[in-house]
């Protein structure tokens, strides 16, 4: 592989923003790594995109194991020796207006292991392989509900929360961070995925379009922002 292409890898590409994330990379000219915790979805994916003559590679992570994470960075580190973008996508939307106290605790346990904790551990996993180049760029998608005006106002609490700490794990690392490794924020709006509904005014073609300009990000790019459309919204 040439030298100057870069590898990119999308958590949760198989469906959704993910799938439209990895293929707008793959016509960018990235190698594009579609991650799925189901490989059945996941090749399936990859056998839509190959119809528009798009390459894509497969790996397995399931976010909320520790163990198919960590064997997904050396298959990536093996096959490829390097990482240049992260796109943390893979999430859940599990507890729609129920209140916390009265749903069932695994209900937020549940949100927070993928939403939050499935980021902290990926983050942690491939980092390593952008250390290595000196370079890296890592997009969280997030959501506005992670903003914190939203915690005045009750409901859906548990992806709010989720949503929160991934907020400040992105500044608290992107503080944490030497170099040209830059980790940001996405909020890709109401998107009628089968997460956000048929009523969403968004695409999923259009999220994705929205937060794909966190990737190539020049040096003197931002670092630790929260973004909609280009634009910094509040933490
Ligand atoms: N849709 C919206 O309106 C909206 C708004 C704001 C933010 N977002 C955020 O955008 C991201 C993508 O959402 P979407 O709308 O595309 O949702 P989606 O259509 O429901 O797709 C979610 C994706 O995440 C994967 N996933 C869930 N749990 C996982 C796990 N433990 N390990 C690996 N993959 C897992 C799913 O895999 P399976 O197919 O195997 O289930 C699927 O590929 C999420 O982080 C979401 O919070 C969405």
């Amino acid at each position: 592989m040439s030298r100057d292409i870069k590898v990119a890898l999308v958590t949760g590409g198989n469906r959704g923003i993910g799938y439209e994330l990895v293929k707008l990379l793959a016509l960018k000219g990235f190698k594009v790594i579609l991650a799925s915790r189901d490989p059945e979805k996941g090749h399936k994916a990859i056998q839509q995109l190959r119809k528009s003559n798009l390459d894509v590679s497969f790996v397995s992570i399931d976010v909320d194991n520790r163990e198919s994470i960590r064997q997904a960075s050396a298959t990536v580190n093996e096959r490829y020796g390097r990482l240049d973008v992260l796109i943390n996508n893979a999430g859940v939307y599990l507890d729609e207006n129920r209140k916390l106290v009265a749903m069932d605790p695994s209900i937020l346990e549940k949100t927070m292991a993928t939403n939050f904790f499935g980021v902290y551990h990926v983050i942690r996993s491939f980092i390593p392989l952008m250390e290595k180049q000196g370079y890296g760029r890592i997009i969280n998608v997030s959501s506005e509900y992670g903003a914190m005006s939203e915690m005045s106002h009750q409901g859906v609490g548990a992806y709010k929360l989720s949503k929160l700490a991934l907020n400040a794990l992105t500044q608290l690392l992107a503080a944490e961070n030497h170099g040209d490794i830059k980790i940001n924020a996405a909020d890709p709006g109401w998107v009628s995925s089968d997460m956000g509904g048929p009523s969403a005014p968004r695409t999923p073609k259009q999220a994705a379009e929205s937060i794909l300009w966190l990737a190539t990000i020049g040096p003197e790019g931002p670092n630790g922002g929260f973004f909609r459309d280009e634009k910094r919204i509040e933490w």
